[in-house]
């Protein structure tokens, strides 16, 4: 696809169906996020992958417990996808750094539209940042996470602010 066109039609995805993304497709995808921009390149990403159904589960069921009832879909859809990214991060200066793995997430979910494969960012996971740093083990602040997966139906255009409500021209 054209970069414009996967830039344009990617979307947030809620519902995704059976099929598993294979290894070396999530592989393909986190090459193109850790080819990102970073400051001093520093590159401060850290992805712990989770395709484990149980794991997902107990991951969803965590947060489900810690969370108000708007964080229910979100959850639904942890267990539903195919395959969880966890994104951590080194922080050293808390702007740049996580600037940086923003723009390491927006390849990240570029690269998968344009591969056919839906995604879904998500921030509610920062709840249970505790719990996961402890699970696996990791000495980074937790930064979102990323649901992957395959998609019978992307949803239509979410609206936006006009470019006139978000910039001035001198
Ligand atoms: C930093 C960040 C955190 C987000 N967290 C969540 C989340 O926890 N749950 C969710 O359903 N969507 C989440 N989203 C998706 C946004 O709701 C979505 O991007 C927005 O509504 C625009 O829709 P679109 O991505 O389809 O254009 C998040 C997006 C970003 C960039």
């Amino acid at each position: 696809m054209e970069l414009s066109t996967v830039i344009e039609e990617r979307r947030s995805v809620r519902h995704y169906n059976n099929k598993k993304l294979e290894r070396k497709t999530v592989e393909d995808i986190l090459k193109y996020a850790i080819m990102s921009p970073s400051a001093k390149n520093r590159q401060p990403w850290y992805f712990v992958v989770v395709e484990d159904q149980n794991k997902k589960e107990s991951i969803a069921d965590l947060l489900e417990q810690k969370s108000s009832d708007e964080v229910k879909m979100t959850c639904n859809v942890m267990r539903e996808c195919s395959t969880l990214v966890l994104v951590f991060a080194d922080i050293e200066d808390m702007i740049m750094d996580v600037v940086s793995v923003g723009a390491s997430i927006e390849n990240m979910i570029l690269r998968a539209r344009d591969l056919d494969v839906a995604s879904l960012w998500i921030g509610f996971i920062l709840k249970i940042e505790e719990e996961l740093k402890k699970e696996f083990n990791l000495n980074k602040r937790l930064v979102s996470c990323i649901a992957l997966g395959y998609t019978d139906h992307f949803p239509s255009k979410r609206p936006r602010k006009t470019l006139f409500e978000v910039s001035e021209w001198h």
